[in-house]
């Protein structure tokens, strides 16, 4: 009942505000000559509209019929939004007049109810952008639209229910530049469709039905997305006409085989995806036609697919490749020994594959500055690999199966890391890491190291010299280190270090000049810190995490204090807790007082002693200066 009372006042505001006459001028904003009506629940615009409005704006509202009326008669627009209405019925020729009328956006409406009733919307005289999206149009629909759209360049359809692009449907807008087909149903376009669109450089026809492309010969096109269809094959037509394509889109399609590009191209991005290739053949049988060259070739990504293998020579017609994505396929091996190859690449992704062996010759990959090699069976590599390539910044080789070598033995299926001097990245984790040896990472300029979840790690005490200058970032957790016998003293640069899960009984030791920042000691088996340690810290100190360890709430004091002064925020300190033998539960360590403290026995009797000289102390100190000032003041005044 009460639901209904409440309900009903509110009810009857709709109502009234649907039913607003447009006499009463809404609360439209004026902008010099542009107009915002914006969700106003109007049915047309305000008869006061000022004269020589250029834009109005009448998205979100109730038109239903739009009209020379619904516009209050005006003609001089140059901007129309009527996006989210729900025109059904447009007046022929309402836009035939408006010669300045550039861009009209009639998304999200009904108009499919009047293409139903076969009328036509006569000439859109100037308009240069029209967005007919989301208005549940399906084949044969647009003509009515476009019949007569002289000035055309921009058009969206996207969101509509088309399944056909016939030859003739935009045979009315030939100064079309860019088309959107995003999210229709589209499965034939019939040959001729877009060829007289001299001018046509973008076409989206994403998430459609199209199953093939062949013959393809739309030169003048720059981008083609054909993302999110069915496509089982791309070929080019064949000719020597220059094409001026610069990026294809065929991610998350059915492709077999990599596309059949046009011979002279100046393609730059090829997404290939998300999609079947098993090969990177074009096609199924022996290579009939020679080799097309990719001299603008800069991004190649055809990660997630089932490739197995990539041949060497697949890149000797792609000069300029900047980018190589091939993650998440099946290959298990991977080498580039031809030194001319891929001078340019400067990232190589080739994580999550089955990759047992990778070879780089000497004097390849000499521009590769980040290369993602995680998920992958890597056990043995070549100890030298890495320094062969001379620009290498970041190594992503999580998730390996990994050894690093110790300086002193003769390198066996180990890997080695040291004199890398362009190193700055390495991931380690997750690798099995059984030893980290003395001077591992010595000459480089590494700045993260990220070595978790290698439980077990048994850290050389020398292993991270080297790095005393670079390192900034140290990560540690998850390794049931026990304790720590790395000196990270040393490391001056080093700010964030995460030492999470971990055995650790004790903190490790700090001098005063550490520029530690943030430190995680989450989850370890901490009881009592060692306060000079975080003294030590206080003055650089940001950031602690303290959560889920063992720590003792009476001999923590000092360190409880300093939490307190300092400005160290506890971004978990809802789970840092101590334990009190008067407590059967842990106790949270903002409740802690020194009153649960107190003392007991001996210590007490101790400190009772110490504070009661402490106050006779005072107590002479005080008579004492009484004294002297009495005797001063006495001979001043004698003097006076
Ligand atoms: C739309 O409005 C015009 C003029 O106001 C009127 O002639 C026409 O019948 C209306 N059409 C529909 C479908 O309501
Ligand atoms: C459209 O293409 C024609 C040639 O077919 C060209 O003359 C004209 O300048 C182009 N128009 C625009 C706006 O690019
Ligand atoms: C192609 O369309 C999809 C949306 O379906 C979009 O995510 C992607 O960025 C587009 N690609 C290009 C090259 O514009
Ligand atoms: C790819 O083509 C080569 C010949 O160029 C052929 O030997 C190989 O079998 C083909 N691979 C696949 C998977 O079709
Ligand atoms: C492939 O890697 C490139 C470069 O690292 C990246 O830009 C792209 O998004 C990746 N592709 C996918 C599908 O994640
Ligand atoms: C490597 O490729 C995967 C997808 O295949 C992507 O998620 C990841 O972001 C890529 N890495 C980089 C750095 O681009
Ligand atoms: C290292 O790789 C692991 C994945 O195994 C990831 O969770 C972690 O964030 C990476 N480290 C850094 C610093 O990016
Ligand atoms: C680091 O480089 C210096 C000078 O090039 C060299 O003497 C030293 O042996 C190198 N250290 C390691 C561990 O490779
Ligand atoms: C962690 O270390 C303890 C000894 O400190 C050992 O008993 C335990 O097995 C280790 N756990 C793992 C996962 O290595």
């Amino acid at each position: 009942m009460a639901c209904l009372q409440l309900l009903l006042p509110l009810m009857v505001s709709c109502v009234a505000a649907s039913e607003r006459s447009p006499r009463q001028l809404p609360a439209c904003q004026v902008v010099q000559m542009d107009v915002f009506c914006s969700d106003l629940s109007l049915r047309s615009a305000p008869v006061d509209l000022p004269h020589g409005v250029r834009m109005l704006d009448l998205s979100l509202n109730q038109v239903q019929n739009l009209s020379q009326e619904t516009l209050a008669y005006q003609n001089g627009f140059h901007h129309l939004n009527l996006r989210a209405n729900k025109i059904h019925f447009i007046q022929p020729g309402l836009f035939k007049d408006m010669t300045d009328l550039r861009v009209l956006d009639l998304s999200r409406n009904n108009l499919n109810v009047f293409a139903h009733a076969k009328i036509n919307i006569g000439p859109l005289t100037a308009v240069e952008s029209l967005d007919l999206s989301n208005n549940g149009l399906y084949t044969g629909m647009s003509d009515y639209f476009l019949a007569d759209s002289p000035s055309l360049m921009d058009l969206s359809l996207n969101g509509n229910s088309i399944t056909k692009i016939a030859h003739n449907t935009f045979g009315g807008s030939s100064l079309l530049r860019r088309i959107s087909l995003h999210n229709n149903v589209i499965l034939e376009i019939e040959d001729g469709a877009f060829e007289f669109l001299n001018n046509l450089t973008e076409l989206d026809l994403s998430k459609n039905s199209i199953t093939c492309i062949t013959d393809f010969n739309l030169c003048n096109l720059k981008v083609l997305n054909l993302s999110k269809n069915s496509v089982e094959f791309f070929h080019s037509a064949t000719s020597v006409v220059f094409y001026k394509l610069t990026h294809l889109d065929l991610s998350e399609n059915k492709m077999l085989y990599f596309p059949l590009l046009p011979r002279s191209n100046m393609i730059e991005h090829i997404d290939v995806s998300r999609n079947h290739l098993q090969s990177v053949n074009v096609t199924g049988g022996l290579e009939k036609r020679t080799q097309v060259y990719f001299y603008y070739l800069k991004h190649l990504d055809m990660s997630y697919n089932q490739l197995k293998s990539i041949p060497e020579s697949f890149f000797h017609c792609m000069r300029f490749l900047e980018v190589l994505n091939v993650s998440n396929n099946c290959i298990n091996s991977f080498s580039i020994t031809n030194p001319g190859l891929l001078q340019t690449v400067k990232i190589i992704n080739l994580s999550f594959n089955s990759l047992q062996s990778l070879t780089f010759g000497e004097n390849t990959l000499p521009s590769l500055e980040k290369l993602f090699l995680q998920g992958n069976d890597l056990t043995t590599l070549d100890h030298g690999i890495f320094q062969r390539l001379p620009s290498i910044k970041h190594l992503h080789l999580q998730q390996n199966d990994l050894e690093i070598c110790s300086s002193e033995n003769e390198p066996q299926d180990c890997v080695s890391f040291t004199s890398i001097p362009t190193l700055q990245f390495l991931n380690l984790s997750e690798n099995y890491l059984r030893i980290l040896p003395a001077n591992a990472f010595a000459n480089t300029s590494l700045k993260l190291l990220d070595l978790s979840l290698n439980p077990g790690l048994e850290m050389d005490k020398d292993s991270l010299s080297g790095l005393e200058q670079t390192l900034i970032h140290l990560l540690l957790k998850e390794n049931n280190i026990s304790s720590l016998n790395t000196d990270l003293s040393s490391l001056k640069s080093l700010k964030h270090i995460d030492l999470s899960t971990n055995q650790l009984t004790n903190i490790p030791v700090w001098s005063k000049d550490s520029s530690i920042e943030s430190l995680n000691l989450q989850n370890n088996n901490l009881v009592t810190l060692k306060y000079s340690s975080m003294l030590a810290l206080e003055h650089s100190l940001k950031t602690l995490y303290m959560g889920s360890n063992p720590l003792s709430c009476c001999s923590n004091l000092d360190f409880l204090q300093m939490v307190q002064r300092s400005a160290v925020v506890v971004p978990d300190i809802e789970t840092v807790t101590c334990v009190h033998e008067e407590y059967s539960e842990p106790v949270n360590i903002e409740k802690v007082t020194l009153e649960m403290c107190h003392i007991s026995g001996v210590q007490n009797y101790v400190i009772a002693v110490v504070v009661i000289v402490l106050v006779l102390l005072i107590a002479m100190a005080l008579l004492v200066r009484y004294c002297q000032a009495r005797k001063r003041k006495h001979i001043r005044r004698f003097t006076a």
